[in-house]
């Protein structure tokens, strides 16, 4: 058994781990792949959404880092993927540190192994509902200097967290928590795909220890309140190029995920 075998329950099925498998990854096991295929099996998108909220996050990192933010804090970052935040944003900015954070441990663990030995790296636990501990988390302070610009990820994240009020006023508090100049690059599970979303809500919440939710575009762009949102808005995740438009998505069950980067003025 390896290491990673060892450290999962293989009990329940876990977001990240289907998100993983969405996406074609290895770091997943029969209950993640039962589950996630009962999703797929209702909404076939679903993979393509995956691949597509991805391509979102290397997109706008790479934009973020040209633009100069060379910290990054990402929150719900998942399990390591090929093109994980610290390895495209060091293709611009080599010194570029990232604090990755996650309520699943074996997230985490799996991140730390990644990790090994980066000094300008980190993967805590952490629940984006109590964002002030997020802030507050010493290994996160140590890291990251909150004087300065800083690119906050919170990509497919806020999806698990189902009441309006937390998500709105968790994503109010990482931006009080952040200087001017700061980003915020998020996306989440669209309600204008999801019509049927009983099926999906159901495998989350009978499945896995992270019950999921969906939003509007209305209850998405709210969460950028505060922010500057940069060109071309928050569109599906296929869509969103750094300053302008890319793949046409032409009905809402192709997107299903909204995307969008905003600047703190
Ligand atoms: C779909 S994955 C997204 C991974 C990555 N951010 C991306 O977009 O490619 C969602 C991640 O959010 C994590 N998660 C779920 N609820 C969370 C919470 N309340 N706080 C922090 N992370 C959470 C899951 O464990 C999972 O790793």
């Amino acid at each position: 058994m390896t290491e990673f075998a060892a450290r999962s329950t293989r009990k329940a099925a876990t977001a990240a781990r289907m998100y993983d498998y969405y996406l074609g990854g290895m770091h997943n096991f029969p209950a993640d792949r039962e589950a996630a295929d009962a999703v797929i099996e209702r909404f076939p998108f679903v993979p393509g959404a995956a691949r597509a909220n991805r391509a979102f996050v290397v997109n706008a990192v790479r934009r973020l880092s040209e633009s100069g933010i060379r910290q990054f804090l990402d929150i719900g970052s998942g399990l390591p993927t090929v093109d994980n935040v610290h390895s495209v944003a060091r293709r611009i900015h080599p010194d570029t540190r990232v604090a990755y954070v996650d309520l699943d441990p074996v997230a985490v663990a799996e991140s730390l192994d990644i990790l090994d030995g980066d000094g300008l790296a980190v993967a805590v636990l952490g629940d984006v509902q109590r964002p002030q501990s997020i802030v507050d988390h010493p290994e996160v302070r140590r890291l990251l200097d909150f004087d300065r610009p800083i690119g906050v990820i919170l990509a497919a994240v806020l999806h698990f967290v189902p009441e309006h009020r937390v998500a709105d006023e968790a994503v109010a508090t990482l931006i009080a928590s952040v200087v001017a100049g700061s980003y915020f690059v998020m996306s989440h599970t669209a309600t204008e795909s999801f019509e049927l979303f009983t099926a999906t809500e159901d495998v989350y919440q009978r499945r896995t220890s992270t019950p999921g939710t969906i939003r509007t575009h209305a209850e998405v762009e709210r969460l950028f309140t505060g922010l500057e949102v940069l060109d071309p808005g928050v569109v599906w995740a296929q869509e969103w190029r750094s300053g302008a438009v890319g793949e046409r998505v032409e009905s809402p069950g192709a997107g299903g995920v909204w995307a969008g980067v905003g600047r703190k003025p």
